[in-house]
């Protein structure tokens, strides 16, 4: 480890240039193949807004393209200029090949192709991927892409965090498998939390450690500076890594560890047993605005409510739709929605009054569910 630094969120929001470490994705994609062999199977991956040169998801899919069984991988990149990427410097893969052209890498995105063994040496893999400039600079809006999605069986990639939601919509306009890196902040989105309640998307199986992932982002970002906690962006084996909060898998691929369910105690022993100081204080406490009682902890969860309770967003990670039926959102206009009617703040957000101090008080993001019986 050679430096530290911190770099402000505002920093972060404005720069998309991060990229997914092959480890995070090795370890998410196993997991669908350990749930069943055959997700990948004679299906056209697509990785757009990706960057071969510097990205690991064309390399880990073009690396066990024959353990996956793939039928063909594209992987398309965005241009230089559109990136607005200052220290762009080409590799040899681009600058080694007949048709590399400096005022072309400047302006058009590219595209990266496997389907065959180019070489020619029995294996279909890394070395033989084929490469050309797009039309266009590689927008995932741009016909062109819209093209290979439509091609596309499933759609992977870790989009630029400012157009996720503009992301997600282009994936569900055709309604392709896709496996994709987000914010958590993501599931309050109108456009994204319905299909989270219906159950056409979910977390992926594996979590970041802490909810945090460490991407790997461009060293000139490192200012000392903006240095504020040592462990949140640190380089390691040449590589500089970069804290980001909050990060996960959303997709419509199914997993083991979403049929697995909770493991829960009555409302009785999470209150004699149970070790949440706040439950114990005030036990579970019924909204004021809401027919829901609230729930501040997953691990409080009862095995033995039949009505709807108020959950933290964190129960998204351990969700089992046999064990649970997902009712609305607490706050916003998705409250409205399931009825949540004006709290003591004229909002619509979920409400209760505090047994031990008689105050009112909103709870921190909350997610309406039942237990299915
Ligand atoms: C968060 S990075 C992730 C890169 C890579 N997928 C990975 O995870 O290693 C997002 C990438 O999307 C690119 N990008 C930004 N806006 C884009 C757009 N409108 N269309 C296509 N790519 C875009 C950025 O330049 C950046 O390289």
């Amino acid at each position: 480890m050679a430096n530290n630094t911190n770099l402000g969120a505002a920093k972060a929001a404005k720069n998309d240039e991060f990229y997914t470490q092959y480890a995070d994705i090795q370890k998410e994609v196993n997991a669908y193949l350990e749930y069943n062999p055959d997700t990948f199977r004679d299906k056209t991956v697509l990785l757009p807004c990706d960057d071969p040169e510097w990205s690991n998801f064309t390399r880990f899919f073009a690396q066990n393209f024959e353990r996956l069984g793939l039928k063909r991988l594209i992987s398309t990149s965005y241009a230089v200029e559109s990136k607005k990427y200052k220290n762009y410097q080409p590799t040899l893969f681009e600058t080694s090949s007949a048709w590399y052209d400096v005022d072309k890498t400047r302006i058009k995105g590219k595209i990266f192709e496997l389907t065959r063994d180019v070489n020619g040496n029995g294996h279909i893999d890394l070395d033989d991927l084929e490469w050309h400039y797009l039309e266009g600079d590689g927008d995932f809006r741009s016909k062109e892409v819209c093209k290979l999605r439509d091609e596309a069986d499933i759609i992977v990639t870790n989009p630029p965090f400012s157009l996720f939601r503009e992301f997600m919509e282009w994936i569900n306009e055709v309604r392709k498998q896709f496996l994709v890196i987000g914010n958590i902040n993501a599931i309050h989105y109108k456009e994204i939390f319905p299909l989270i309640r219906d159950n056409k998307m979910w977390l992926g199986s594996s979590y970041f450690n802490g909810g945090a992932a460490f991407f790997i982002a461009d060293a000139t970002l490192y200012d000392p500076d903006k240095m504020s906690n040592q462990k949140n962006a640190y380089f390691q084996n040449g590589q500089f890594l970069w804290r980001v909060n909050g990060v996960r898998w959303f997709t419509n691929l199914d997993h083991g560890r979403r049929h697995e369910a909770l493991q829960l105690m009555t409302m009785k022993d999470n209150l004699r047993y149970g070790k949440n100081k706040t439950l114990r204080d005030r036990g579970y406490i019924h909204y004021d605005n809401y027919d829901a009682i609230d729930i501040p902890a997953v691990e409080c969860i009862p095995s033995d409510y039949p009505g709807y309770m108020g959950v933290p967003d964190s129960l998204l990670d351990r969700y089992c739709p046999e064990q649970f039926e997902i009712i609305g959102l607490g706050a916003g206009d998705l409250a409205k929605e399931i009825g949540i009617v004006k709290n003591y703040r004229g909002r619509s957000d979920l409400a209760y009054t505090d047994p031990v101090s008689g105050k009112s008080s909103c709870p921190y993001s909350r997610i309406i569910i039942r237990k299915k019986q």
